[in-house]
């Protein structure tokens, strides 16, 4: 399949190019697209044969439910229902934005969309490109991150290009995205909110407006093999880049200290180092996160790709968790790692 690829600029949206790509989606096609978060790959919510083609272009396992998108609030009460009031003060405090909400979901819903769950996952995302695409399509709009299953979600559309190209209608080019990291998602179809993926809507917002959210257990720890967990996407392998990736944590000299040491035993293969200190490490390439977790996040997912890149085999990452957005950079760099983490003193 020829894959158009649609450059469009944010505050100035090509009402045509726009339409074309709306009418793909409206169409029973697949779109890939820019959100604050990462690019998604979108299909018609209402169009269960159209999202089968999202889990066949991923390679993504059928039980592992996908988020639908909005363009008001009000379309959110259309496909779900039995709304409880925290839900409502959860969605009228971070949406739009980088949160997702989990709601009982209508039958309008698709069985494909929700992997047969009688709940559903809803965004109503601030980038101006998407809103604009989801008013464009007239339908709410299915999509996982746009990355093949298992890879660094998307944060540029050339990373879409790179996984995607050929497998799907078409790629709107919106720049990089600004968060970094997918959305955070909360479970509030019961009486108490659940964070389920930490993202950039961070724990202590969450609890100013609701106090009594928790965090999931599956958030830091990896899911043994007879369990189910609330988030099916929670199971696999996630944000694996080529490389071997190591996070070694703590404060800049231990940290220092360590990786040198770990450097000098891969001597043999070539090494990179993803830092957040002022860091000088000899023979090994070095690609800087930034220094806070808010700009780790932005920075994660295209480090993680650059190094396999530049054919790097053994990754180690310095990091420590300083601000709110740690949660959210560790939950996603301690996969990537697959819980490879050594804590340095
Ligand atoms: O920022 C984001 O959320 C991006 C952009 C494109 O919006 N999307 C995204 O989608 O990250 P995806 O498919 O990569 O992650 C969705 C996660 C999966 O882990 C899935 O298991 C979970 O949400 N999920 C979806 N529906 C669910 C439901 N009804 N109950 C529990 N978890 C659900
Ligand atoms: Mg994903």
């Amino acid at each position: 399949m020829d894959t158009e690829i649609f450059a469009l600029d944010a505050e100035n949206i090509d009402k045509a190019l726009i339409n074309k790509a709306g009418n793909i989606i409206k169409n029973g096609g697949l779109a890939a697209f820019p959100t604050e978060t990462v690019y998604g790959l979108g299909a018609s919510a209402l169009d269960g044969g159209a999202v089968k083609k999202i889990y066949a272009a991923k390679g993504r396992p059928s039980d592992n439910p996908l988020i639908i998108h909005v363009c008001s609030k009000e379309q959110i009460f259309e496909y779900t229902r039995d709304v409880s009031d925290t839900a409502k003060k959860l969605i009228d405090a971070f949406m739009p934005g980088p949160f997702t909400v989990i709601l009982k979901k209508k039958r309008v819903i698709p069985d494909e969309v929700t992997a047969k769950m009688d709940t559903v996952a809803v965004r109503f995302p601030e980038n101006k490109i998407a809103c604009a695409l989801i008013n464009a399509a007239g339908v709410p709009i299915a999509a996982p991150s746009a990355n093949l299953s298992g890879k660094p979600s998307p944060t540029e559309a050339k990373h879409v290009i790179h996984d995607m190209r050929g497998r799907i209608e078409c790629i709107i080019d919106g720049g990089s995205c600004d968060v970094g990291v997918e959305s955070t998602i909360v479970d509030a179809s019961g009486e108490i909110p659940v964070l389920l993926r930490p993202g950039g809507v961070t724990y202590d917002m969450l609890k100013s407006v609701v106090p009594e959210t928790v965090i999931d257990a599956h958030v830091l720890k990896s899911v043994a093999a007879d369990e189910q967990p609330k988030c099916p996407g929670m199971k696999y392998r996630h944000y694996a880049p080529d490389a071997d990736v190591t996070v070694v944590e703590g404060e800049k000299d231990a940290v220092q200290k360590k990786i040198r040491e770990l450097l000098y035993e891969n001597r043999n293969t070539v090494t990179g180092v993803l830092t957040m200190y002022e860091s000088a490490y000899d023979d090994a390439v070095i690609i800087s996160a930034g220094k806070t977790n808010r700009e780790y996040a932005k920075n994660l997912f295209a480090a993680l790709r650059k190094f396999d890149d530049l054919g790097v085999k053994v990754v180690f990452a310095e990091f420590c968790d300083r601000d709110g957005y740690g949660l959210a950079v560790k939950n996603r760099l301690y996969k990537s790692a697959g819980n490879k983490v050594i804590h340095a003193e």
